[in-house]
């Protein structure tokens, strides 16, 4: 089991380059399922989530050739319509692959993705979606059994605001008969970004990044070349270790357009914020002010940031409220983060962080990804060395993030 030391109290200065967005390449990759043609993915991040997407889709059958930052898919092949316990046990977005195999194939095995750390979050508006589409859904044996002679066109209204529900309903529209009307669906940049590759392949999509999507089905795709987006949380998550620790960073191969709620929040926390073109700097020199924050759906401030800011408000000046809207257990970090000393105190989905000057070392325990950001971002503060157990919750969705950090003058290695 590895583990991170980080020795706190070292500002951060330099530049850091911003890998692909992992919330985008998951989609992305299993939109390759969708044509027998060839699908080349560049920007695509070298971490552990996307190493398991690539194996669920070479044990179907899907030919990859990966090289450090791209890699091509071609479905040609595909003979395994089905998406095992193990894998899907470990990333939920393997449910992601439902949508397209169906729609390609007419059936699909794919198991249920289970809870996880941050809440039971179900696929109840996925399956619910599909049905509607008029695909046969039964659930046995812990998987999602779906057949279906060809997916026709829905008007479906999501209940709650889902991205991978609007992204494997997008997915499933792209090669069924007819018209589907998503309402209420998911803004996200990673939703728009996933629409202009499939537009790419020869689909027909209006309304992305809407909470009103309009697909018209087509008969087949084709292969197609797409750069994936940068990783709007990766770059929100070092902007807030930077405000933390104090320096001056610039984030390159970024995008700023779709950070404003984050940004705005670090502004209104004391951090100077220039932006340039792909490139984005913060300057803090002051101890942070405490900044309230309450998660939502894009373009509201994101539920992935949540943890991060928490650690921030940690040691800021003045007290903060952090309200959780998203996920029903989403303060897994705080307890880890009271060890550190900071004064948290939690009621329902509502946290109030009293600001300390200081927090003091001590061994803590990743639970879930962004969680885990948030102890790395404390450990940068403690006054001591901070150790962080579990940290492969860490590398499922950041690409070599100690080493970046290091770059930047953070004193943070990997020990066994
Ligand atoms: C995506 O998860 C992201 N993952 C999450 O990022 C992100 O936190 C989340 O969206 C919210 O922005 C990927 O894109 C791979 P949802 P997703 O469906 O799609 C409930 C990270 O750290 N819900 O938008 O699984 C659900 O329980 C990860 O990178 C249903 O009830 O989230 C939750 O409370 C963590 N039924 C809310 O909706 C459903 O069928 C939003 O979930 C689907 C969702």
């Amino acid at each position: 089991m590895q583990k991170l030391a980080i020795q706190g109290g070292y500002r951060l200065s330099g530049e850091v380059r911003i890998s692909g967005a992992k919330n985008a390449a998951l989609p992305i990759m299993c939109a390759s399922l969708l044509t027998a043609g060839e699908l080349q993915l560049g920007n695509l991040p070298d971490m552990h989530d996307v190493a398991t997407m690539v194996r669920l889709l070479e044990q179907m059958g899907v030919r990859v050739d990966r090289t450090l930052q791209a890699a091509t898919f071609n479905a040609a092949q595909v003979d395994q319509l089905v998406a095992p316990y193990d894998m899907v046990k470990t990333m939920r977005a393997a449910i992601l692959v439902l949508g397209p195999l169906l729609t390609r194939f007419g059936e699909a095995r794919v198991s249920l993705p289970g809870g996880c750390a941050i809440g039971t979050r179900p696929v109840d508006l996925h399956i619910k979606g599909l049905i509607a589409m008029g695909a046969e859904i039964h659930i046995e044996h812990g998987y999602i059994h779906a057949t279906a002679r060809r997916l026709h066109g829905a008007h479906i209204c999501f209940d709650m605001i889902s991205v991978t529900g609007t992204e494997n309903l997008m997915m499933a529209a792209v090669l069924a008969d007819g018209i589907t009307v998503l309402e209420n669906a998911a803004r996200e940049p990673e939703v728009v970004d996933l629409a202009i590759c499939l537009i790419a392949m020869g689909a027909k999509i209006e309304g992305a990044g809407s909470d009103k999507i309009t697909i018209e089905g087509v008969g087949t795709l084709h292969g197609a070349n797409h750069a994936v987006m940068p990783d709007r949380i990766e770059s929100g998550t070092f902007l807030v270790a930077a405000a933390a620790a104090g320096g001056h960073v610039t984030l390159t191969h970024t995008r700023a357009d779709i950070l404003d709620s984050v940004l705005d929040k670090l502004r209104e926390a004391g951090a100077k914020i220039d932006v340039n073109g792909d490139r984005i700097a913060l300057e803090m020199s002051a101890r942070p002010r405490a900044v309230n924050v309450r998660t939502a759906p894009y373009p509201a401030f994101p539920t992935d940031m949540q943890a991060q800011f928490m650690a921030l408000n940690a040691i800021a000046d003045g007290s903060a409220i952090v309200v959780e809207t998203i996920f029903e257990n989403r303060f897994m970090h705080v307890q880890e983060l009271q060890r550190l000393g900071a004064k948290i105190e939690i009621e329902g989905n509502t946290a109030v962080i009293q600001g300390c000057r200081q927090l003091d070392a001590a061994t803590v325990m990743a639970t879930d990804l962004r969680a885990s950001a948030s102890l790395v971002i404390a450990g940068m503060v403690a006054q001591g060395e901070t150790i962080i157990d579990r940290i492969y919750h860490l590398d499922r969705g950041y690409e070599h993030i100690e080493a970046k950090l290091s770059a930047l003058g953070a004193k943070i290695r990997r020990i066994n």
